[in-house]
């Protein structure tokens, strides 16, 4: 036997947190929704916020110019993905879904169609509409071997006046971490209707396949003057409580055309935020990697549990994130399936049709626990179906 993980927490720490996960749903429900993960900080992390509380150092914070981490942020994506960009086309902001919504509002008018590949992460859909944006969904193709874009919806979407593409890559609730082949594919489109693209990369440290992550932006230096990339240490790093996002403008046209907004209202950063990202980035990949090595785990105790218990769901396992997107159609529960998961095994998931239409009948399960939890709630999950007639193991 190997030592459990030192970033494992038991039920009893987790219950005690104030965040949302731990506090929305009732004490007995296990929570597997919100995109948050279960585990201790990176021991980096720590010590840079317990350094800065330690010194009191809680005065406004000095981003710029010499915070240097813009240059940080530089020096990761080329060491990760091989991604040159420079210090100056980085911008932090409070949020990545923030920066999406400035930028609706500031690269597009009014009217304008921007496609989305459904099923989605929800404020995609949401800061479409609320910016008086016009969505053209471009569902994903599911198929036996996992989603794929649909291109003919694509070319469809751009023939009917799209202006942009609102990207998620890696692909949340889907879990898909687009080929070179696919991006390609979407390159192709963007340069052939001059769309505009944002490549929201939130969950790119995140890869679970033996495959590197391919920013959109590197794709040729035409595509990244069109491409403006957002990520955040939020979800690697487990820091979403700290708020602070990244985005790279791949032009500077790009960047003066966003530019139009005060300053104020592109929200702030935080001290405790800078901290701790300085700290994840200069010396957190270690804690990553077994993180990642953790999620590897779980992510095939989900795929293995959910092929031999319920083989009436379908499911492709992610290649990034650490969600896991069930299909509950063929359970035939009657209900959306998150209410029969909250009712009858105090699981709570994420709710499937909050990701577009296609998501009705589907949950996304948050594999981001301890083995233990996580065993837990598919025992809980499964106890539910079995009660109800539904679960039974896979035909050999
Ligand atoms: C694709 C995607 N983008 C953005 C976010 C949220 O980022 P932020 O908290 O920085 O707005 C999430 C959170 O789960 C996400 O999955």
């Amino acid at each position: 036997m190997t030592e459990p993980a030192s970033f494992l927490l038991p039920l009893e720490r987790l219950r005690a947190r104030q965040c949302a996960k731990w506090t929305v749903y009732d004490a007995d429900v296990l929570p597997a929704w919100i995109a948050d993960m279960d585990f201790a900080l990176a021991p980096p992390v720590r010590a840079a916020l317990a350094a800065r509380l330690a010194a009191e150092d809680l005065g406004y914070p000095k981003m710029y110019p010499r915070a240097g981490l813009d240059a940080l942020f530089a020096a990761r994506m080329a060491a990760q993905y091989g991604w040159q960009i420079q210090r100056q086309q980085v911008e932090f902001f409070s949020d990545v879904v923030q920066v999406i919504h400035l930028a609706l509002q500031t690269l597009l008018e009014p009217g304008d169609g921007v496609i989305i590949q459904t099923p989605i992460y929800p404020p995609f859909l949401q800061s479409v509409a609320e910016t008086g944006r016009r969505q053209l969904l471009c569902p994903l193709a599911q198929t036996d071997a996992g989603y794929q874009i649909d291109f003919d919806a694509l070319a469809a979407a751009c023939a009917d006046g799209a202006r942009m593409l609102l990207l998620c890559h890696p692909h949340n609730p889907t879990g898909r971490a687009f080929t070179r082949d696919e991006l390609e594919g979407l390159a192709a489109l963007v340069r052939r209707y001059q769309l505009i693209v944002i490549s929201d990369e939130i969950h790119a440290d995140l890869m679970l396949v033996d495959r590197p992550h391919i920013p959109f932006a590197t794709l040729g230096e035409d595509i990244a003057q069109r491409t403006l990339t957002l990520t955040s240490p939020s979800k690697a790093f487990n820091l979403a409580g700290l708020v602070l996002a990244v985005a790279v403008f791949g032009s500077p046209a790009l960047r003066a055309q966003f530019g139009r907004l005060t300053e104020h209202v592109r929200g702030g950063r935080s001290a405790f935020g800078i901290s701790a990202t300085a700290a994840a980035w200069e010396a957190g990949e270690p804690w990553l990697a077994a993180v990642k090595a953790q999620l590897h785990a779980n992510r095939d105790t989900v795929s293995e549990f959910v092929r031999t218990r319920w083989p009436q769901i379908r499911h492709a396992p992610p290649e990034a994130t650490y969600l896991a997107w069930l299909d509950c159609r063929a359970l035939d529960l009657g209900e959306e399936p998150w209410r029969f998961f909250l009712r009858e095994a105090r699981v709570a998931l994420s709710e499937g049709p909050s990701f577009g239409t296609e998501g009705e009948g589907f949950v996304r399960l948050n594999f981001a626990t301890s083995p233990a939890i996580l065993a837990e709630i598919l025992a809980r999950m499964d106890r539910a179906l079995t009660t109800a007639g539904k679960s039974r193991p896979a035909a050999r």
